[in-house]
C-alpha cells in the first residue's frame, strides 16, 4: 500500500523556488555607472536616517528590523517582498509612456519556457482540476488597430487554491502555464478555470511584517500575462475579475482598472467567458 502524503505549501518552500529562479535571471546588470549607484543609494540611506530621527526609533526597534532583515533572506522571501512593495513603483515608471494596454507588475512567480500552444487552447492542467471554467478570447493589435499574427501570450496564474505550479508542491511542472501563439488575425481563445486569490505565505518574514502592521496578505485572483511580437514592446501585465474579493485591497498596490474584467456566463453553460484585447506599442 502506498501512502500518500501531500506537502503544504510554505513560505519557506515557494520563497526558497521564488529567490532560485531570480538568481537565474540576466538582468542584474542594470547599475552600471558608480555616480548612478552613489545617487540611488545614498538617497536610500537619508531616507532611512530620516525615519529613524523623525520616529525616535530605538535600539530594541533597530535589533528587530535587523533580525527581521536576516529573516526574509533566510525564507528566501526577497523577491516576494520587493515584488509587492516596491514593484509597482518600478513598472509605473517604466511604462509611463505607453500607449497601448497597461502594464502591471511580474511577480515572482514567472517561468520562462512554458509548453507552446495553438490559438485555439486549453491550459495545461490536471484531470479533475478544481476550479470554475473560464474561456478567454481576445485579439492582439497596434495602437492604430491592426491585428499582429506574429503575437505570442505567455500566460500563468494561481490554481483554485491560490497556489502556482513550480513555487507550492505536488502541482505538475506546467500546471496553467502556457505560451499561446495568435492566429493570423491576431486572435486568441484560451480555456482554463478561475485563479482564486493569492495570499502572501504567512509562515514567513513578510507574513509576520503584515500581520505586526495589521496589513491585508491577499491579492486579488489575477492571471498574469507577458505578451509580445517581433518589432513591438513586450508587455507584462495582469488581469483581474470585476467582483472579486481584495481588488480595493491588494497587498501589492497592483490592480487597474483597465485591467479588470468583466466576466459573463460561458454560451455552452459551462463557467464563465471573458475577452480582452491586448494593444502592443511599437518598438
Ligand atoms: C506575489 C505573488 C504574486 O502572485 C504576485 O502576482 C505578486 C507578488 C508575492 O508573493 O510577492
Ligand atoms: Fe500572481
Amino acid at each position: 500500500m502506498t501512502e500518500l502524503t501531500v506537502a503544504q505549501p510554505t513560505a519557506a518552500n515557494s520563497g526558497a523556488s521564488a529567490t532560485a529562479r531570480f538568481q537565474q535571471k540576466t538582468r542584474v546588470d542594470a547599475l552600471t555607472t558608480t555616480e548612478r549607484v552613489d545617487t540611488l543609494v545614498s538617497e536610500l540611506i537619508t531616507a532611512a536616517h530620516d525615519i529613524v530621527v523623525r520616529h525616535h526609533l530605538t535600539y530594541p526597534e533597530y535589533d528587530a528590523l535587523k533580525a527581521w532583515l536576516v529573516q526574509v533572506g533566510a525564507d528566501g522571501e526577497w523577491p516576494l517582498f520587493l515584488d509587492v512593495f516596491l514593484e509597482h513603483v518600478v513598472e509605473q515608471v517604466a511604462n509611463a509612456d505607453r500607449q497601448g494596454s497597461k502594464g502591471t507588475i511580474e511577480g515572482p512567480y514567472y517561468v520562462p519556457g512554458a509548453p507552446a500552444l495553438p490559438a485555439q487552447t486549453t491550459l495545461p492542467m490536471r484531470e479533475n482540476e478544481p476550479g470554475t471554467p473560464l474561456r478567454f478570447t481576445g485579439r492582439v493589435r497596434t495602437v492604430d488597430g491592426e491585428p499582429i499574427a506574429s503575437a505570442t501570450i505567455d500566460i500563468w496564474h494561481a490554481d483554485d487554491a491560490g497556489y502556482y505550479s513550480q513555487f507550492a508542491p505536488g502541482i505538475p511542472e506546467w500546471n496553467l502555464r502556457g505560451s499561446v501563439h495568435v492566429d493570423d488575425e491576431g486572435r486568441f481563445d484560451i480555456t482554463t478555470i478561475e485563479p482564486a486569490p493569492y495570499q502572501i505565505p504567512t509562515d514567513g518574514a513578510t507574513g509576520k511584517l503584515l500581520a505586526a502592521a495589521g496589513w491585508p496578505a491577499w491579492r486579488p485572483a489575477h492571471f498574469h500575462v507577458k505578451v509580445s511580437a517581433p518589432g513591438y514592446r513586450l508587455i507584462t501585465s495582469q488581469l483581474y475579475f470585476d467582483g472579486g474579493e481584495h481588488l480595493g485591497s491588494d497587498i501589492a498596490s497592483a490592480v487597474k482598472p483597465e485591467l479588470i474584467l468583466h466576466p459573463k456566463p460561458a454560451a455552452d453553460g459551462k463557467g464563465h467567458h471573458v475577452s480582452y484585447d491586448f494593444v502592443l506599442d511599437a518598438d
